[in-house]
């Protein structure tokens, strides 16, 4: 294990009551894009994702199935949840199932040592539940129903009526916490963001905490709590902790779990959607706190995906399955297609429409056209022989300064989780390599003898250009880089593309003179109307 601190990013581990949609595969590609890059900057990464198996709503889940929750959370992960990492190409380190015993073992460890510390007792419970939420309403978060619910308090996020609940259970002292955590948020400003996330937990944390229910007496699929095995402990605060479990929490000194603790965590990032942003950026650093670790250094909050203006899901059958997209799109255009057009931190809209046309003009006939003339033109006029540039004009210095800028616009944003501009950036460097295409020419120069050194300048000017969007884009679409990489005979070259620093990629003159250049498929196929 190394010296040197993983850079440490978590995905949500999400509810197996359904299969994944879109909103899902959402905040896992963003976390992929994150850690690939981070990966390219050469730092060592370690990236969490997984699901979340307890609790009542995946229990009914299996109930309304007659199957035991069991059989029902390992079928859906085995069918659907691992399945899909590999349907967005993602590339994470882990996957953790709050069934696992490394989670449960480690869990009731924690909670002990909350309680031998005083910070957790028993009392009553009496007050709204959110099954669809699992969460305890405050009964000033309740909206009132209307058509089939009038006259019942409901959800304001499921819109469905809410449970009562009555329960002895135990309870985490989290009304403590209030100050602490205000001061810990005004100490360190970034550590929720978007700013609207941090406000909305700061004015939260101002009206004050309540102490928090931790455990439920009335069904039994979760962990059992150590000291009292009639009650299984609150999905939440099992969930949570999956991110120090996987890492593993509370080891003892010396053994691999203590010496992966010590080199992981805290966690960098954890990347959540905003619905969920209380748990992470208040419940959860109380936790921590209340243990002596350190906190997360972020919480970044992202939007919705929404569908008819409201957030997409699978209560509402609202849910789009990621390969219905991909199966037409290919992963590549996804991931870039929801990272490049939708603010990391709002909402936003799908449609095939705005997919489409985005997937011609930017992907299609930007990025893929430019690709196969480069490749195409190097085999035509140089036998795919790359050659030398000696005659350098002020055309080709413009471009030099571009990628440079390029180059530090996209790693700012990036390590900002400013994906649209990131991204935005090296597709604006795609436009202009194309434009000097265009503006130069290759197949009228080809036309002249007297002009072959500037007609080699140009021709290696693109291909070295495509050198350094294949590095710069690689995080976002890892297959397309991977065969233009092999295009442009840079595996040979210069090694394998993830080796290639993101921060180096605009120091110019690396791909040599004299690789085998060849035109491959093409990138971006042209693709039939989606609706035909
Ligand atoms: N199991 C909890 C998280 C526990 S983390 C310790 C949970 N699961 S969830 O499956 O309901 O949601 C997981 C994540 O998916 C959340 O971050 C949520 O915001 C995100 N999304 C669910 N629907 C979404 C959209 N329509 N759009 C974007 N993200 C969405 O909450």
């Amino acid at each position: 294990m190394s010296d040197t601190k993983a850079f440490y990013l978590t995905t949500p581990i999400y509810y197996v009551n359904d299969a994944p949609h879109i909103g899902h595969a959402y905040t896992t590609t963003a976390g992929d894009v994150l850690t690939r890059w981070h990966r390219q900057r050469g730092e060592r990464v370690w990236f969490l994702t997984g699901v979340d198996e307890h609790g009542q709503k995946v229990m009914r889940t299996a109930e309304a199935n007659d199957v035991t929750p069991t059989e029902w959370v390992d079928r859906l992960v085995g069918t659907a949840w691992v399945p899909v990492l590999e349907t967005i190409d993602a590339a994470n380190d882990d996957f953790i199932r709050t069934t696992e015993v490394r989670h449960k073992e480690r869990v009731q460890r924690f909670l002990q040592g909350l309680k031998d510390k005083g910070e957790i007792y028993e009392g009553k419970y009496d007050g709204p539940y959110c099954v669809a939420c699992e969460e305890f309403k405050l009964p000033g978060d309740l909206l009132d129903g209307e058509g089939d619910y009038a006259g019942q308090k409901v959800c304001p996020v499921h819109g469905r009526p809410v449970e009562q609940v009555s329960e002895t259970n135990w309870f985490f002292r989290l009304s403590a916490y209030a100050e602490k955590l205000l001061a810990h948020y005004e100490a360190n400003p970034l550590a929720v963001e978007p700013q609207s996330a941090c406000n909305e937990v700061t004015s939260f944390l101002r009206g004050g905490l309540q102490d928090l229910s931790i455990s439920r007496s009335s069904f039994d699929w979760g962990i059992p709590v150590p000291w009292d095995p009639s009650q299984v402990v609150y999905v939440w605060f099992d969930a949570l902790l999956n991110y120090a479990t996987a890492v593993g929490l509370g080891d003892e000194p010396g053994t691999p779990g203590a010496e992966q603790f010590a080199s992981t965590w805290p966690a960098d990032v954890h990347l959540v959607g905003k619905d969920i942003l209380r748990f992470h950026a208040v419940i959860w650093p109380a936790m921590l706190m209340a243990a002596d670790l350190p906190l997360p250094k972020k919480v970044f909050a992202h939007g919705w995906l929404l569908v008819g203006g409201e957030k997409m899901s699978k209560t509402k059958l609202t849910g789009i399955a990621p390969s219905q997209i991909i199966d037409h799109f290919g992963s590549d255009a996804f991931r870039y297609y929801f990272l490049r057009s939708i603010t990391f931190g709002s909402d936003g809209s799908f449609s095939w429409e705005d997919m489409s046309a985005r997937y011609t003009s930017e992907l299609a006939n930007g990025l893929g056209n430019l690709a196969s003339r480069g490749a195409a033109m190097v085999g035509k006029y140089c036998d795919g022989v790359l050659p030398e540039a000696t005659a350098y004009s002020d055309a080709e210095a413009a471009l030099q300064a571009l990628l440079a800028e390029t180059v530090v616009t996209a790693d700012d944003a990036i390590l900002a989780l400013d994906f649209q501009t990131g991204i935005g950036a090296v597709r604006q460097f795609v436009d202009a390599v194309n434009l000097y295409v265009t503006e130069q020419a290759p197949w009228v120069l080809a036309k002249d003898e007297a002009n072959l050194a500037r007609l080699h300048t140009v021709l290696y000017t693109i291909c070295e250009s495509l050198r350094a969007i294949a590095v710069l884009h690689h995080a976002v679409m890892p297959k397309a880089t991977a065969s233009l990489w092999q295009q442009l005979g840079a595996d040979i070259a210069l090694g394998r593309l993830v080796d290639q620093r993101v921060t180096d990629a605009g120091r110019w003159g690396q791909l040599p003179v004299g690789t085998t250049v060849t035109k491959g498929a093409n990138l971006f196929p042209r693709l039939e109307d989606p609706a035909s």
